[in-house]
């Protein structure tokens, strides 16, 4: 196959990037994301402050802007993120206890029937636990509102678009050997035996010299996936953009039937949020890096 998306298909995965609304006038950047790949995620689009820049007053424009450019040119779209810590609106951030339960609550229910039916997967929480030994919650003002606010959410989202799959989404969670690996893991295992509803987990996947990708990423896949969820490689990227790591991040969702598919955060290295790191698949020129060819050979 001669693209990343066609050479996914091949095993029934999506290959994906993360689209910024403000680039889809850049021809050479829209050329390269609709040859390459076959599912979106909206960059920033999506999130609460852009969805809901005041309370109760929904704005889509620039959600909708990724959305129908992904669906125009036939790509599923992945939803990102309806609760989260970080790009709340000011009046969320503002909010405490009960209030800002109910305004998570009906952020969702807003979010989720704009696009019922129309999404693939949902990250309905993203980034819930403390980096380091702990393992804990990270202490958020929606964790302040009680320690079942995630379970809250996914049970909101199941009722608002049965028909998409819920996921939880998170970094620092491809070491199996990490503490916050393992509390996500147990938190998993807990609703699935509670039977509170959620299908799969994202792995952001955003390697560098703090956080390297390690061997044990395929253990934690395959022991994420042996619970009863999907997996998926959510926001790739790999400081330095090395081909043999990014085969290993291949080779891994390979290896793991219920690793559904991978997204890349970004296109060329210029448009990453991590620039200085050119840690993605296409130069600032729109070229295929080595990386690219690692990846596509993988495939
Ligand atoms: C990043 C975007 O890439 C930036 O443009 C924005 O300024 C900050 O957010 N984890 C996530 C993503 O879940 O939403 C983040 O995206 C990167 C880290």
């Amino acid at each position: 196959e001669s693209t990343l998306g066609a050479a996914a298909a091949q095993s029934g995965r999506y290959f994906g990037t993360a689209i910024a609304s403000g680039k889809l006038n850049d021809p050479v950047y829209t050329t390269i994301a609709n040859r390459e790949f076959n599912s979106v995620t909206a960059e920033n689009e999506m999130k609460i402050d852009a969805t809901e820049p005041q309370r109760g007053r929904f704005d889509f424009t620039a959600a909708d802007r990724v959305y129908n450019w992904a669906v125009q040119n036939g790509k599923e779209v992945r939803g990102h993120t309806l609760a989260w810590h970080s790009q709340q609106p000011g009046w969320m951030q503002n909010l405490s206890g009960g209030a800002l339960r109910q305004a998570m609550i009906d952020h969702i229910n807003g979010v989720m029937a704009h696009y019922k039916g129309k999404i693939v997967q949902w990250d309905v929480v993203n980034e819930a636990f403390e980096d380091g030994d702990s393992g804990a919650r990270r202490n958020s003002n929606l964790q302040r509102t009680g320690n079942d606010w995630i379970e809250v959410a996914f049970r909101t989202a199941r009722a608002a678009d049965p028909a998409a799959k819920l996921c939880y989404n998170d970094y620092n969670i491809e070491n199996w050997n990490w503490a916050k690996t393992q509390a996500v893991y147990a938190m998993v295992r807990d609703f699935k035996q509670r039977g509170v509803p959620i299908d799969c987990v994202g792995f952001q996947s955003h390697f560098n010299s703090g956080s390297p990708y390690n061997g044990n990423f395929r253990t934690t896949l395959r022991s994420f996936a042996a619970l009863g969820v999907d997996v998926a490689i959510t926001e790739l990227d790999i400081q330095g953009a090395s081909p043999t790591t990014y085969a290993n991040v291949v080779n891994d969702c390979l290896a793991v039937e219920r690793c559904v598919g991978i997204t890349v955060w970004g296109v060329r290295d210029t448009d990453s949020w991590r620039s200085e790191q050119t840690p993605l698949l296409f130069d600032g020129g729109g070229n295929k890096k080595p990386a690219y060819t690692s990846v596509l050979n993988a495939l």
